[in-house]
C-alpha cells in the first residue's frame, strides 16, 4: 500500500509538458524525516553524536560551518542571515550557540509548516533574534531586510528538476537556459537539469548577496589527501534521481551553477564538504573505507560517513 502510494505521489508531482520533478506539493504537506534522509547536518548533529565521537571532532556541523564561514569572511559582526530549508533548525542551532555574538538577526524561510514549527521549538532559546517565514523558495521574494548571507543546506536537491532531456529536442525553456550559460550536457544520451537551483542562483546573484550553498553532487570533488575516496564513484556526471519517501530529490551538476554564477560577474568558490569539515585524516580510514574493514561500530560509522560525504560539495557565490 505504502508503495502504490509513493508511486501514485510520485506521477502526481511528475505532471508537466517538459517532465519536471517537482517536490512541492509533498513538501507542504508532508514534513520529511530527517533521520531517514541522513543529511551531513543531522549525522554530524552535535558533539554527543555518534559519528562527531567516532571522527574525533569536538564539535557539530553548525558550529564547524560557522566557523568555515568566518574564515571565508562572510560571517562578520552584526550580521543578518537567511537560512532556506532549515529542516529541524539544526544547523541554525549550533551556529547561534558557538558564533551567535556575530550574528544581529537570522530568518528562517521553509515552505513546510512542521518543520517551521520544529524550527521554532529549537530555536526558542534565541527568541528575538530570529525570525519564521513560509514560502516556496521558488517564488522567492524580493529581501525586504538587509542580508548579508544566505545559507542553502542541502535544500536544492528538492527544486524542480527537467527531467529525460533529449539533447537533440530540448524543450524552449531548458534549451534558453543551456545557450545563455553555455551549460555542457551530454552528447546524446537523455539527461536532467537543475532547472529550479539554477533559477535560485540566477536570483541570488541579482539579489548580490553572498550564498553558502551544500548538496548531494553528481560532479563531486575529491579531497587531495583522501584519493582513495573516488573509488567506484562518478567525477562527471549528469543529475542522478534519488527516490525517497513519496517523493524524489536529484544530485546537482555544482559545474553549471559555477558557470550561472560567473555568467551573472560573480565570483565563487567550490570544494568538498570533508575538506570544509577540518576533520583530521586519519591513516586508518584508508583500509576501513576500501577495504570495507569494519570490525568495530566506530569503524562502521567512518565507513558510513566517507561513503556518504564524499559525495557533496559546497559552493560560495560573492
Ligand atoms: C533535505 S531537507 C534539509 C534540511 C536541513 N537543511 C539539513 O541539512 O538537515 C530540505 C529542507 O528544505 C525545505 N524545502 C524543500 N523544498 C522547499 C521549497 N521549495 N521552498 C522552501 N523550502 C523547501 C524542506 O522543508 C526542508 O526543510
Amino acid at each position: 500500500m505504502d508503495s502504490l502510494l509513493n508511486i501514485l505521489t510520485q506521477v502526481m508531482y511528475r505532471t508537466n509538458a517538459m517532465g519536471i520533478n517537482s517536490t512541492r506539493g509533498f513538501h507542504r504537506k508532508t514534513p520529511i524525516d530527517l533521520m531517514k534522509e541522513l543529511t551531513i547536518c543531522e549525522t554530524l548533529a552535535s558533539s554527543s553524536s555518534p559519528h562527531v565521537k567516532a571522527l574525533g571532532l569536538s564539535e557539530g556541523y553548525g558550529s564547524m560551518i560557522g566557523d568555515f564561514l568566518e574564515r571565508k569572511g562572510l560571517l562578520t559582526p552584526r550580521s543578518s542571515l537567511l537560512e532556506i530549508g532549515g529542516g529541524y533548525g539544526t544547523l541554525m542551532h549550533g551556529l547561534l550557540s558557538s558564533h551567535g555574538h556575530l550574528i544581529h538577526k537570522a530568518f528562517m524561510m521553509d515552505l513546510s509548516p512542521v518543520l517551521l514549527r520544529k524550527q521554532r521549538e529549537r530555536l526558542m532559546g534565541f527568541q528575538g533574534k530570529v525570525c519564521f517565514i513560509q514560502t516556496d523558495i521558488h517564488e522567492f521574494p524580493c529581501a525586504k531586510h538587509r542580508l548579508d548571507l544566505i545559507i542553502l543546506n542541502e535544500v536544492i536537491g528538492d527544486l524542480d528538476v527537467a527531467t529525460d532531456l533529449d539533447p537533440s529536442h530540448l524543450p524552449e525553456e531548458a534549451s534558453s537556459i543551456i545557450s545563455a550559460y553555455g551549460l555542457e550536457v551530454p552528447g546524446n544520451e537523455p539527461f536532467n537539469l537543475n532547472t529550479g537551483a539554477i533559477r535560485l542562483v540566477e536570483t541570488i546573484c541579482s539579489l548580490g548577496v553572498p550564498v553558502f550553498i551544500s548538496e548531494h553532487t553528481c560532479d563531486p570533488i575529491i579531497p587531495y589527501s583522501l584519493p582513495y575516496l573516488a573509488e567506484g564513484l562518478s567525477l562527471d556526471s549528469y543529475p542522478r534521481e534519488i527516490r525517497l519517501h513519496a517523493h524524489s530529490e536529484y544530485t546537482i551538476r555544482f559545474s553549471h551553477l559555477v558557470k550561472v554564477a560567473q555568467a551573472l560577474g560573480r565570483t565563487v568558490q567550490t570544494g568538498s564538504v570533508m575538506d570544509l569539515l577540518c576533520i583530521e585524516k586519519q591513516p586508518s580510514w584508508r583500509f576501513i573505507f576500501s577495504c570495507r574493514a569494519c570490525a568495530t561500530e566506530k569503524q562502521e560509522l567512518i565507513y558510513e560517513f566517507l561513503d556518504h560525504v564524499r559525495e557533496y560539495r559546497w559552493l560560495i557565490i560573492t
